[in-house]
Order: C-alpha cells, then sequence, then structure tokens
C-alpha cells in the first residue's frame, strides 16, 4: 500500500498550507509569508512562520518546521499514510495505492508502545512485590484505594541505579530503551534507569495506551531531585498534546459538558476516586495551543481550578488565554490556601466538592470579584484597572459575535460606556501586535514593571550556559527538574524552551545558530552573556561539578520566585483592612512560603 509521489506532488499543490495550518491557529500576512501563534509550544507572540509559496512552515521559538504532511501528522497525531489520506480528502483527490506499505518509523513506534506497557506492567509489579511495601503503605496513607491503583496502573522503580534496564536489556536494545524515554545512558558503558525509587504514574494517550511515566520522589523530602520527573518527549509522546486522564474522562466530559483542569496526578486520581471523573490534568507542562485544541473537541467548558497561591495564577492565566481563544468557556474555581484538589476532595467529600464545584465564577466574574474585593471597583483608577484586564480577554476571543456580546454584557453590568470599552480593547490591539500583553499581577507598581520586560538575572543566564555546556547527566536534571514558569524573563523562556527541543542535536544550539535564531537586542545580549561572559561561565568555586550546579539553579529560580511571591503576598496585606477575613488567609500563604524560603536558602547552603 504505497502511495506513488507523482499523488502526493498532487495533493501538495492543489491545497494551500495556509488553509491547512489556519484551522489551527490564526495566522497573519507579515510580508512574504504568513505569521501566527505556534501550536507546538505554548507562547504568547507570533514566532510560527509559514511560506505559502514554498509551502513549509517553521517556529523560531520551538524549532519545528515541516510542510503540510508533517503538520497533519503531528497535530492529529497519525502517521505520514494517513496524513496523506486526510489531506487528499480535504483536496478532493482520490488515490490508490501500490502494494508493500512501508514505513521506516512505524515499527520503531509499535517498539516504544509495546516496551512502555511492559514498563508499566513492570512498576506495577513492583509495587506489588515486597521491594513496593513502602510506596504501597505511602499511596494507602494519603487514601488511595487498591482499585485505583489498579485503574491508573500506578507503580514503583526500584531504588537500584538500573534495576529496569536488567530487566528489559536482554529484550530491547539499549538504542530503543533509551529512545523510548525509559533508561539514560551516559556514556562510559554506564547506564541507569531514569526513575529510580519513585512513585510511578503511566501517562497513557488518548487512546489509553501508556506513553511515558511521569515519577514522584518518595523518599527524603528535602533532597535537590526533583519532585517529579517526567518521560522526555519520544516518538510516542508529545507533551504538547498529552493530557493526563483525558483517556479515562472522556465519557464523563460528554456527560457532563465540562471538563475540570487541574495541574497534578495526585489531583486528578484522587477526585477520580471520589466521584468526579470529568478532570484533565496537563501535568508535567504547561498547557499548550494543542492542549486547548484538544479539549475544544469534546467541551466548550472548562472548569479551571486554582491554586491559592499568586504564582499558580499567573501559571493558570496562560492557560486561561489559550482556551478563550480556542472558543472555550472558562469558569475559575479558587481554592482555600493550602489546598489542592487532592486535600480539599479528601476534606469535604464529594458533596462538599460539588457544592463548591456550583460556585464557581465565569472568568469575568471570578476578575470583578477579586476587584471588588480589593475594593477596587471604587475607584476610577480601579474600574479602568479592571475594564483594561477584561478586555485582555476578551480581545483574545476568536468570535466576533461573541466578543460583541461580552462587550455589552461588560458595560451593562458595570456601569462602563461600550464606547469607551471599544476603545480600549483597539488600544489594546495595537499593544498586543508590538509584543506588550501583560500578566495580572498584583499591585499597581509590579504591574508597571512586568510590563517591561522582567531584569534578567544571573540565574537565568547560568541556567542557559548549562543548558549548553553541562554533561549529560546535569542536563537531563535540568531537564526534568525546570519549570518553565519559573523563569521570569520571556525571552530566556523562550531560549530555554529552544535549547531543551534540541538538547539531541548540538549543531542546532551553537551560538551561531542561536544570535541567527533569536534576532532581537535582548535575546542576543542574553546569549552573549550567557556564553561569553566570564562571570556568568565562572560562577561559584571551580571544584563545583555540573550537577550540582544544575541543582544549585534549580533551587535558586525556585527561591526568586517564592521572594517574589513573599512580596507580593506583602504588598497585599499592606493594602488589605486589617480586619478582613482574608488578611489570616494571606499570612498563613506567607508563613507558609517563609517555610519554603528557609528550606531552600538551607539546602543551597549544603550544596
Ligand atoms: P504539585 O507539586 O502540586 O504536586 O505539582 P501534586 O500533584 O499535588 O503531588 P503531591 O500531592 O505532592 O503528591 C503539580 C504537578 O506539577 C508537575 C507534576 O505533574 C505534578 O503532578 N510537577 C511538579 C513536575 O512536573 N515537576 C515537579 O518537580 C513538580
Ligand atoms: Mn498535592
Amino acid at each position: 500500500m504505497k502511495i506513488p509521489q507523482t499523488k502526493i506532488d498532487e495533493i501538495a499543490s492543489s491545497i494551500d498550507i495556509v488553509d491547512v495550518i489556519s484551522a489551527y491557529t490564526p495566522l497573519r500576512k507579515a510580508g512574504r509569508s504568513f505569521m501566527g501563534r505556534c501550536p507546538f509550544h505554548e507562547e504568547k507572540t507570533p514566532s510560527f512562520s509559514v511560506s505559502q509559496e514554498k509551502g513549509v512552515y517553521h517556529c523560531f521559538g520551538c524549532g519545528k518546521s515541516g510542510n503540510m504532511f508533517t503538520f497533519v501528522m503531528d497535530t492529529e497525531n497519525v502517521n505520514f499514510f494517513e496524513a496523506v489520506k486526510m489531506l487528499a480528502e480535504k483536496a478532493g483527490i482520490p488515490i490508490e495505492f501500490e502494494n508493500e506499505p512501508y514505513d521506516p518509523d512505524r515499527n520503531k513506534i509499535e517498539l516504544y508502545y509495546e516496551v512502555n506497557a511492559k514498563a508499566g506492567r513492570y512498576y506495577h509489579d513492583n509495587l506489588l512485590s515486597r521491594d513496593g511495601a513502602y510506596a504501597k503503605e505511602y499511596l494507602a496513607n494519603r487514601g488511595l484505594k487498591d482499585e485505583t491503583l489498579t485503574k491508573f496502573g500506578i507503580g514503583y522503580s526500584l531504588r537500584d541505579k538500573d534495576a529496569l534496564y536488567r530487566t528489559f536489556g536482554g529484550d530491547y536494545s539499549l538504542e530503543d530503551l533509551t529512545e523510548a524515554g525509559l533508561v539514560l545512558n551516559i556514556g562510559a558503558n554506564e547506564v541507569r534507569d531514569r526513575f529510580r525509587g519513585r512513585l510511578m504514574f503511566p501517562i497513557f494517550n488518548e487512546s489509553g495506551k501508556v506513553v511515558g511515566f511521569g515519577g514522584r520522589r518518595m523518599y527524603d523530602e528535602s533532597t535537590e531531585e526533583a519532585k517529579y520527573i517526567n518521560s522526555p518527549e519520544t516518538k510516542i509522546y508529545n507533551k504538547s498534546k498529552t493530557l493526563y486522564g483525558l483517556n479515562f474522562a472522556k465519557g464523563a466530559i460528554k456527560q457532563q459538558g465540562f471538563v475540570i483542569l487541574v495541574e497534578g496526578y495526585m489531583d486528578l486520581i484522587s477526585l477520580y476516586q471520589n466521584g468526579i471523573e470529568n478532570v484533565v490534568a496537563s501535568s508535567g507542562t504547561s498547557l499548550t495551543q494543542l492542549h486547548a485544541k484538544i479539549i475544544s473537541r469534546y467541551t466548550k467548558e472548562v472548569v479551571v481550578v486554582f491554586d491559592s497561591d499568586l504564582a499558580g495564577q499567573n501559571a493558570s492565566r496562560r492557560a486561561i488565554e489559550l482556551l478563550i481563544e480556542n472558543d472555550i468557556s472558562v469558569s475559575v474555581l479558587a481554592l482555600p490556601p493550602g489546598d489542592d484538589p487532592d486535600t480539599f476532595i479528601k476534606k469535604n467529600g464529594l458533596d462538599g466538592f460539588n457544592r463548591f464545584l456550583n460556585r464557581r465564577l465565569k472568568i469575568i466574574d471570578y476578575i470583578a470579584e477579586s476587584y471588588e474585593v480589593r475594593g477596587g471597583l471604587n475607584s476610577p483608577e480601579g474600574k479602568t484597572e479592571f475594564v483594561r484586564e477584561i478586555i485582555g480577554l476578551i480581545t483574545k476571543m476568536r468570535d466576533p459575535i461573541k466578543r460583541d456580546f461580552y462587550i455589552k454584557d461588560v458595560a451593562e453590568r458595570f456601569g462602563i460606556y461600550e464606547s469607551i470599552i471599544r476603545k480600549e480593547l483597539e488600544s489594546f490591539k495595537g499593544l498586543k501586535s508590538r509584543g506588550l500583553t501583560r500578566e495580572i499581577s498584583p499591585e499597581k507598581s509590579e504591574r508597571k514593571s512586568s510590563e517591561k520586560a522582567a531584569k534578567i538575572s544571573t540565574v537565568e543566564l547560568v541556567l542557559i550556559r548549562l543548558l549548553i555546556d553541562a554533561d549529560i547527566r546535569a542536563k537531563e536534571l535540568l531537564m526534568n527538574g525546570l519549570e518553565m514558569d519559573l523563569i521570569p524573563n520571556e525571552n530566556v523562556r523562550k531560549i530555554v524552551n529552544y535549547i531543551m527541543m534540541n538538547l539531541d542535536s548540538p549543531e542546532k544550539i551553537t551560538h551561531i545558530v542561536l544570535f541567527n535564531e533569536f534576532q532581537d537586542e535582548e535575546s542576543k545580549d542574553i546569549i552573549g552573556k550567557a556564553l561569553l561572559d566570564e562571570n556568568f561561565v565562572m560562577q561559584g568555586s571551580k571544584n563545583k561539578n555540573y550537577v550540582t550546579e544544575a541543582q544549585a539553579i534549580l533551587s535558586q529560580l525556585r527561591l526568586q520566585s517564592v521572594r517574589q511571591r513573599i512580596k507580593e503576598i506583602e504588598a497585599k496585606i499592606k493594602s488589605s483592612n486589617s480586619y478582613s477575613p482574608e488578611i489570616l488567609e494571606l499570612l498563613t500563604a506567607q508563613q507558609s512560603l517563609k517555610n519554603e524560603q528557609l528550606e531552600l536558602e538551607r539546602s543551597l547552603k549544603t550544596l
């Protein structure tokens, strides 16, 4: 069943690549090409370029490029053959086949599915064995029932350095096990299991096949090791389009008409066990355009569960924008401080959770309420801020009728002239095209500074250098432990993202290519400093090795963000009425952040 090349050419020439891609991300003409936001990674400013004449696309942010066939393969999760069939259909071109199917990737893909499924069973068996007793007890203490462990295939990876490799090495080649994401080939004949001494959560794709794992640290809560590490992207695991739990949630989403979006594996599993089944998690990465697309295939309403902390809110903010852009209506459920969905439903039960769920607020009402609580709607300035905030969201809506509806609604409900809103909307669009969108931050002063680019810290520069220079172990550590949201500067985030995507191709992360990929002044400055500035090249004492340095960087990033959050809360406390019930919550949140700060500072000293 081979499709003749002439057919493929015929299809390619009768379909416009811009048409194909526009169905996934809006494109705008920019000079000779079209630009839009990359559907393969999360970004605010468009860096995805499509050439209509050449029939190819390239993302300057994440480096993805290809033609209409690869695009369909990647977005629809199909192989080349199926992609050609789909596009042929679109073009109305009947295809006939030559015999002999041949897809060199296909066998590998089947192999990776097989080995991941086997690994899942292997980890699960470990959990039930004597070696897994401690892990099993841990799970029981967290309230997970045996049937839940079975349903989600939860397992345990032994603490030995290569227990899995020893078990699987006879049947599979080292290369295949590495490519499937299960072992790390760290050179000098040393092979290690990627996951050691961790609780294992198999990650399933939409149709329920195991494509990778998330592993939760079990021992020694104070270590520098990341709490969770996740499988890398592989031929079968594409993080930007895998939603944890979707395979289980499908039916319930359709039935309930909405989906609840949470952050963590444990959150999802705990909700599910307690009877909330229409839930998915964006675990391991922040939500992407493709995630939003996939969700919108199932439902047009998403309930985003906010962690009470502010950083959580900013991360969710980006997710919310992406959802809105995909014409999904977003509601918000803000948990009490200190709770995540898991602890909340454990404390309050299914009924408690459902009562809480029924009080969810549409995003605009949620924002209005958070302004009202702070008395922000009483002053003209506060009202202006509020309107700007709302308009920021309305501009994201693609459907002009919906946009119009919201403008009218906001005008009426908050007593603001429609014309003012429309004017704001125009100027907002202007800002956006100059790349000046903003995030929510609680304080006006901070709001100003976040409108400018965040100042670049040494930590960020060292991070970049390590990603380029360090040894494989340190790089793996960074890959697994890094939370992109902790990187304050957007350009640094883009550069880091690019480097991580190309970690396996050193030729793509030379300074020549980097300077070529990132041509704006700030990025060039960042790259130059990270690669060349002696101050950053020799950070810390010389006898520190890369792994320690990487650990330190991860802690420092976390520390930076914790400090920032403490400042934000302080400001909030100052501006709140000291008798308001909110104060107590803020103080509690602040205290736990301060504890975290101390802990981080302490662990940094011991490195
Ligand atoms: P949380 O730290 O909230 O963990 O991270 P959790 O899911 O509530 O787990 P428990 O209750 O402490 O056991 C939320 C999610 O963020 C990702 C994981 O997907 C996690 O489930 N994460 C977190 C990472 O990928 N790496 C990390 O180091 C931490
Ligand atoms: Mn939790």
